[in-house]
């Protein structure tokens, strides 16, 4: 990866839970699906904000996963922020479900649903914060009409559906051109794929701030080491 001249990055506009110059969203994908509770905890004891939890349907995304079942049962077991990743088709059949199981944040792919101003708007009802994502064969300019109405914008640096995919580098110009779009706007970049010791500090300077890692950290034997090394080195 070719090292840029850090970018001054300007002061994230708003962080959710402990203010920290890095969101970290360990993937759920990546963890020992025999016992959850007991790998989120070790995840939020490692310094963790977020919990990234990738939501599947077989339809969107070639793989299956979870409902908001699994929301409901780790809610109780963690303080840590539950970001959902919606990659199902019509997730304006899901989100309800997702806000009542105690989802904080929803997050929905442009691709899979026709009213996306409308789920967008729908899931704010619900109470929850408001998320939008693209896939890396999708232009950013799907999202201009709908900047004003989200909280974050979920850009893919994988083709969604398995962790451990390397990252796809036109993801760095991506997150640099919404981060030049972003002004004075409020929203998050957060970034999913492929995120590791290599690419984090180039991701970070491109304009990122909340950085899901699923192998990076669940496939970590230490995963406080694991983490504090993607802070260091993003912030490097
Ligand atoms: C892929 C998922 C990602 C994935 C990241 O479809 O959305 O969140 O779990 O896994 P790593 O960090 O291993 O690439
Ligand atoms: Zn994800």
């Amino acid at each position: 990866m070719t090292s840029k001249k850090a970018k001054k990055i300007s002061a994230r506009p708003f962080a959710w839970g402990p203010q920290s110059s890095m969101i970290l969203a360990p993937s759920l994908l990546s963890a020992d699906f025999a016992n959850l509770a007991s790998e989120v905890r070790t995840v939020e004891q490692a310094g963790a904000e977020w919990l990234h939890l990738d939501v599947m349907d077989g339809e969107f995304v070639p793989n299956l996963t979870f409902g908001p079942v699994v929301v409901q049962a780790l809610r109780p077991h963690t303080k840590l922020f539950m970001d959902c990743h919606l990659m199902v088709a019509h997730p304006e059949n899901w989100v309800e479900a997702f806000a009542k199981a105690g989802a904080d944040l929803i997050t929905v792919h442009a691709e899979a649903t026709v009213h996306l101003d409308r789920l967008l708007n729908r899931i704010r009802e619900l109470g929850c914060k408001v998320g939008v994502s693209i896939n890396p064969g999708t232009p950013l300019p799907v999202l201009e009409e709908v900047l004003d109405l989200v909280d974050l914008v979920l850009v893919m640096s994988v083709n969604p559906g398995f962790g451990g995919q390397k990252f796809i580098e036109s993801a760095i110009g991506k997150i640099e051109r919404l981060a030049e779009a972003r002004g004075s706007k409020r929203f998050l970049i957060q970034v999913d794929g492929g995120i590791n010791a290599e690419t984090v500090a180039h991701v970070r300077r491109a304009g990122a701030d909340v950085f899901v890692a699923g192998s990076a950290i669940f496939g970590a034997k230490d995963r406080r080491k694991a983490i504090a090394q993607l802070r260091r080195v993003g912030q490097s």
